[in-house]
């Protein structure tokens, strides 16, 4: 599929995927939201793809945000369905894909900037971020689900007091905040996340999609995130990964997961 709002490239294992507006800070209109959908799709239905990094293009924005153009006129019943479109489609696509996902997050992370991060199973910054659901500042709430990670990432008062004030978090503060991990210069950020790509590429696929899954049990409604662990910890053991792994600590060598 060819594409006009973002760039995918594949390269020893790791797909990156650049929102590609930077005229217009990357916001996610929709025809971006149903692109990164197929982009998100294609990379983690590659069985040679084994990471996914999301980024900006330019040095200034990951993603300003939606965009505000679309929606100014929409109505309660075009805002519900424009929440729960995106929701399914992107953010709970991404949040629940089995290959692990990196946001980059490269500058402006704004709205659904920061919530396409947040979805995203973990976050880098560059040193210049600024990190922010400035939505109540527009007269709407946060709606492709930064009411429910935001407090998942930093606790109830944090995500209180960000939304509340529609105000930005500089990249140290996110540190500070496990909102990201790591803070790079803006040259380092994608070097950065991809050596920590190479580890977790050296490890099994298959478990590493395992536990992405149980991770993410613990924060869905009537779901017990240990029975999901315990199910998902016996799965392993029917794995050709499995076996290489024990065979291969056994004998003293190095893993080669057939990612089986
Ligand atoms: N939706 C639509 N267009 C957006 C956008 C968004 N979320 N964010 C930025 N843009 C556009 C601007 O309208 C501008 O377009 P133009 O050149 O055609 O006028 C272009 O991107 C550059 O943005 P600009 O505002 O000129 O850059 P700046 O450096 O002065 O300010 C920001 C940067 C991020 C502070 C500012 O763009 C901003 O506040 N954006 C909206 C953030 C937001 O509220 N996001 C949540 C949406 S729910």
């Amino acid at each position: 599929m060819s594409y006009n709002n973002i760039l995918l490239e594949e390269n020893n294992g790791i797909a990156t995927i650049t929102i590609n507006r930077p005229k217009k800070l990357n916001a996610l209109n929709q025809e971006t939201i149903k692109e990164l959908h197929e982009a998100f799709k294609t990379a983690n239905e590659d069985k040679g793809t084994k990471v996914i990094l999301v980024t900006g293009s330019g040095e200034k924005a990951f993603v300003a945000g939606a965009d505000i153009s679309e929606f100014a006129d929409y109505d309660v019943s075009e805002g519900k369905q424009l929440a729960a479109n995106g929701q399914k489609i992107l953010f709970d696509f991404v949040e629940n894909l089995s290959t692990p996902v990196i946001a980059a997050v490269n500058g402006f992370a704004l709205g659904g900037g920061l919530e396409l991060a947040m979805a995203c199973h973990f976050r880098v910054a560059s040193d210049n971020a600024k990190l922010g659901l400035p939505e109540v500042s527009l007269g709407v709430i946060p709606g492709y689900g930064g009411t429910q990670r935001l407090p998942q990432l930093i606790g109830k008062g944090r995500a209180m007091e960000m939304i509340m004030t529609a105000g930005m978090i500089d990249a140290k503060q996110a540190l500070t905040f496990g909102l990201v991990n790591h803070v790079a210069t803006q040259e380092e950020l994608l070097p950065l996340c991809e050596k920590i790509a190479g580890k977790i590429l050296n490890n099994s696929s298959v478990a590493i999609s395992a536990a992405i899954k149980a991770i993410n049990a613990n924060y869905k409604d009537g779901v017990n995130g240990f029975d999901v662990e315990i199910n998902d910890f016996g799965n392993c053991f029917d794995t050709e990964d499995f076996t290489e792994g024990t065979t291969a600590f056994l004998e003293k060598r190095k893993a080669d997961f057939p990612g089986e």
